[in-house]
């Protein structure tokens, strides 16, 4: 027996690997893949195909995003009464993603299905600052699309470039706790959105994807009131806490996805005069290396760009699932081709009664 099924192999995928430290999509190293510079819908195809589209292939899936990239009228009154709270965004697209089994036919394909996601998280973001929902860019990718459709501005060639990068590293990552959680939804038989559902809510844990927003509050803390980070790691670390964004259960030495996105945390830190939130990273990673032999996960830096990018911290993990809805669409497909429940066994620990010994007696004498 091990905690957590750690070490376990649960099943077979070709879509994603973590051997030797190295994160691998479909047979390419996440680091092959940063250096081609590719938008997302590369990577998603990827995902979902197991091979890198053809150019037409690519612009004929931007296309089917963008034009998917619509909610209808009785779902968005419905959204609406759903996020009348500007509080618990993961909670509101758990239940909006939910809601669109209603509205959808159940046939839609995953670029569909992808495209909706972007655009109610954008419009959850949206209602929660107070403005109305955009329509997305035409002619654009998956990445310009996020953040236009949250700030109503086309963002610059090295914003585009840098959150595709962001979308490349979040987008699977074998069978983590969401898509696992994702695959034995799907080994059931049940619909996609059932499946996205129990995904998203498993993603939204601070031990999961909620790290993020907890990273951004802990950095939003220290640099609006100037504390020194080491004081405050000693008193969390002293308490028994977490400092959320530090372990992995796979990485121990380091973790390839906060590798590369830590330069672009320093480079949009420069750039958008938030240089203190990558200084603290700094203090903190050195301190948790230092202390604990513990290693940054890919929630640390990213917390930096999302700020930098203009996010507020419980947006944050919403943008981890708009990416992560790729990996999940890519394993419940492969999930429901294996076509095989997934039910393991437990060991019992419970009381033993003596009816229940006088049983298993009995059972042993035949
Ligand atoms: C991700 C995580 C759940 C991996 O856990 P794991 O491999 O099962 O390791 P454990 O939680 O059993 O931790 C092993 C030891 O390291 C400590 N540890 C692990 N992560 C820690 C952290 N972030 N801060 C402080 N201590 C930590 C544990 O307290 C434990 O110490 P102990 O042996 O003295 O009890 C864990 O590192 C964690 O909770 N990290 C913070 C949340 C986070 O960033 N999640 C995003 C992951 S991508």
């Amino acid at each position: 027996m091990t905690n957590g099924l750690t070490g376990i192999v649960a099943g077979q995928t070709s879509i994603s690997s973590t051997n030797n430290g190295h994160l691998i999509y479909a047979g390419y190293p996440i680091e092959q893949l940063a250096k081609m510079q590719p938008n997302f819908e590369t990577t998603m195809f990827l995902l979902w195909h197991l091979r890198l589209p053809q150019e037409t292939e690519l612009t004929e899936l931007q296309q089917q995003l963008t034009h998917n990239m619509v909610l209808p009228a009785n779902y968005l009154a419905l959204l609406k009464q759903i996020c009348r709270e500007p509080e618990a965004p993961m909670s509101q697209l758990r239940t909006a993603v939910s809601l669109l089994e209603i509205i959808s036919p159940a046939d839609l394909t995953a670029e569909a299905i992808q495209a909706k996601v972007l655009i109610v998280i954008t419009a959850i973001i949206r209602l929660h600052r107070g403005q109305s929902i955009l329509t997305p860019l035409a002619k654009a990718d998956y990445a310009t699309n996020l953040l236009y459709l949250v700030t109503g501005k086309r963002p610059q060639p090295r914003q585009q470039l840098i959150e595709n990068q962001v979308l490349l590293v979040h987008a699977d990552h074998e069978f983590n706790a969401s898509t696992f959680t994702a695959r034995v939804t799907a080994s059931t038989a049940t619909d996609t959105y059932s499946c996205l559902t129990a995904a998203i809510a498993a993603l939204k844990g601070p031990l999961h994807g909620g790290a993020n927003e907890k990273v951004g509050l802990m950095l939003e803390e220290l640099t609006t009131n100037k504390r020194p980070p080491v004081l405050y790691l000693k008193e969390k670390l002293k308490q028994g806490e977490k400092i959320m964004g530090f372990g992995h259960r796979i990485y121990k030495k380091s973790d390839p996805r906060e590798k590369l996105l830590k330069k672009y945390a320093k480079e949009l830190a420069q750039q958008t005069n938030h240089l203190d939130w990558y200084q603290t990273s700094i203090e903190i990673e050195r301190y948790m290396w230092a202390q604990k032999h513990l290693i940054p996960n890919v929630d640390f830096y990213s917390a930096t760009i999302y700020h930098c990018l203009g996010f507020k911290a419980d947006e944050f993990t919403l943008l981890f699932a708009a990416s992560r809805c790729a990996g999940w669409l890519a394993h419940i497909k492969e999930q429901r081709q294996q076509a095989t429940l997934i039910r393991p066994s437990s060991e019992y620990i419970g009381p033993r009664h003596l009816q229940m010994m006088t049983y298993e007696a009995n059972q042993q004498a035949k």
